[in-house]
């Protein structure tokens, strides 16, 4: 096959969760420029919609749909609309987080922290195991997780200097959860044709740029990462289609450090 042809998606029915956020809507985006049909879904319907429209605008394939990781039923209802309409889930990219009731750990309590895990560890849980059973019903698959820097290392307290910003103990707790949890899948479901991977990007610049504009943490994050800058969109659209297309058809179990050498040194 041309190595061209092996990124292709056309005709590959994909769900990307949080479609609609800071990383998601270009992960949407990109897997459907790869020519996938691509199904937006979380709590925001509308906005789930809207982002479809967009896509659709551009001449790609793309529609909305309700998700909430903190309910099955919510879980189950996609997984039976999606296979009902389009007979299979090719792709499902894990992108949507909560960071509801993140906070210090001297603040957090049991209620707080739970609140965080039912959507990013149990609804985690949830949609892999309704749609891998679908993956193995058509005898493949590919999943893409999206984790973080903070999966691959512990925070570097120091990068926020005076600002008062900080990394909760959840967030680091979930992203290296989610990367076991894709070596877990990776194991257990190779036998069926299903690939399980991981994406761990460094700090979304555009997001943070929006935030905080320049301050003492975005200079030193920037200043201890070997390319120099934040995430954009054009480096997390490479690597999604990449994993999830047949280009990476003999990885599996793989974590993937899109973050411009933070974790090199
Ligand atoms: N931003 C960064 O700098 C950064 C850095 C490294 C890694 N990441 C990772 O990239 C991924 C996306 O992060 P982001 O910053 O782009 O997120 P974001 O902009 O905050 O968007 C989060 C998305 O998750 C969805 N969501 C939240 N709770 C949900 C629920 N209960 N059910 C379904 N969907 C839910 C939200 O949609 P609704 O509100 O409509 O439900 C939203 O679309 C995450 O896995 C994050 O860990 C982000």
């Amino acid at each position: 096959m041309k190595v061209t042809e092996l990124y292709h998606l056309t005709g590959k029915t994909t769900i990307v969760t949080g479609g609609t956020g800071l990383f998601g809507k270009p992960i949407s985006f990109a897997l459907a420029e790869a020519g996938a049909h691509v199904i937006i879904a979380s709590r925001n319907e509308e906005s789930c919609k809207a982002v479809a429209q967009e896509i659709r605008q551009n001449g790609y394939q793309a529609e909305g749909a309700f998700l909430d990781l903190g309910d099955e039923k919510s879980i189950l209802a996609l997984v039976d609309k999606v296979t009902a309409m389009h007979n299979r889930i090719d792709i499902l990219v894990n992108n949507a987080v909560s960071r509801e009731n993140y906070k210090k750990l001297e603040e957090t309590t049991a209620e707080d922290w739970e609140t965080a895990q039912h959507i990013n560890a149990t609804g985690l849980m949830l949609i892999n195991k309704a749609v891998v059973q679908q993956m193995v019903n058509q005898g493949k698959g590919s999943i893409v997780n999206i984790g973080s820097i903070q999966g691959a290392v512990g925070p570097n307290f120091e990068v926020y200097g005076s600002t008062g910003m900080t990394s909760p103990l959840n967030y680091t707790y979930d992203k290296w959860g989610m990367v076991g949890l894709t070596k877990w899948m990776a194991n257990a479901y190779g036998k069926h044709n299903i690939r399980v991977n991981c994406i761990s990007p460094g700090g979304y610049g555009p997001g943070i740029e929006a935030s905080f504009g320049e301050n003492e943490f975005t200079e030193n994050y920037k200043r201890l990462t070997p390319l120099r800058r934040f995430v954009y969109d054009d480096d997390i659209k490479g690597p999604v289609v990449f994993l999830a297309s047949e280009a990476s058809a003999y990885i599996t179990g793989h974590n993937l450090l899109v973050d411009g050498g933070w974790t090199s040194w």
